[in-house]
């Protein structure tokens, strides 16, 4: 085993791909998720609505806007339909860079390794706080003289700092052209979404579990667009971000699409 893998801790990674049904995890995150799951019973909606998102905007953007590249930063343990999968569905030459600095997610990058032959994907070990080391890596798969679609799902929410967080959002868009995207989801303790129930349950993750997370209001997850143009239909639940159905419940977890004029 990774010697950097702790299972006396649970890890945000391990506990997302058990609250999506996945068995790449250990007892202390299926207790932890338990427990996070008492305080907060919709979290299991959150990351399914989380990755359907996923599944949606990739496919917009492949299919209708043209983009060829994506750059999945804070990627998770692979699961069902990953970024590449459903990027090379659509357009087989698509080229997809994942970053996460979970080592059990790297332990596991092979999974995520088998893309197309027409195009390429690669897995790089990075931390989001670094995001200049992030663009060094990517521009060894992606060509940064063409559009990029920037992923950080589910990612923000571990950058404690606001100011931080924006700053990371901003090295990233800089480093991508005119006619890139920044796809983004995080959570919310917004009462508009119903999100007033993960305040307690944000607090239990945080004596208990790695990394430490936080919450961000509209206005601040507005903040992280700046500059950019929001798609339709603009910044919202992200299970209300152009649903298959209109069955879709809101969850308490913002989602958009900016793309870069
Ligand atoms: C909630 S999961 C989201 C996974 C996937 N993006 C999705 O939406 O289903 C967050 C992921 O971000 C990773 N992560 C957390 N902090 C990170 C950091 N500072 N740098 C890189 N990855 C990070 C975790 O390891 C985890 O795999």
């Amino acid at each position: 085993m990774n010697d950097r893998i702790r299972t006396d801790v649970a890890h945000n990674a391990r506990v997302w791909n058990y609250w999506l049904g996945g068995k790449d995890n250990y007892p202390v995150d299926r207790a932890v998720g338990d427990q996070v799951t008492a305080f907060y019973p919709s979290i299991g909606e959150v990351a399914r609505a989380d990755r359907a998102f996923l599944g949606r905007a990739v496919t917009h953007l492949a299919a209708e806007a043209g983009v060829r590249q994506f750059l999945d930063i804070g990627t998770g343990l692979p699961t069902a339909d990953n970024t590449h999968e459903v990027a090379q569905r659509v357009a087989p030459d698509a080229r997809i860079v994942y970053v996460d600095n979970d080592p059990i997610v790297l332990t596991h990058a092979r999974a995520l390794l088998t893309g197309t032959p027409e195009g390429r994907t690669e897995y790089v070990d990075a931390d989001a706080h670094d995001p200049e080391r992030i663009v060094a890596a990517a521009a060894a798969t992606l060509d940064l003289s063409r559009p990029v679609a920037v992923m950080m799902l589910g990612i923000l929410n571990f950058v404690l700092d606001t100011e931080e967080a924006r700053s990371i959002v901003r090295t990233l868009m800089a480093a991508v052209p005119s006619g890139s995207y920044l796809v983004l989801t995080h959570p919310t303790l917004e009462p508009e979404l119903g999100g007033e129930g993960n305040k307690a349950a944000m607090a239990f993750w945080n004596e208990n579990a790695t990394p430490p997370i936080t919450a961000r209001d509209r206005a601040e997850f507005v903040s992280f667009l700046d500059g950019l143009d929001v798609l339709e239909p603009g910044v919202v639940s992200c299970a209300r971000w152009r649903p298959a159905s209109a069955a879709g419940h809101t969850v308490a977890q913002f989602g958009a699409v900016g793309r870069k004029p």
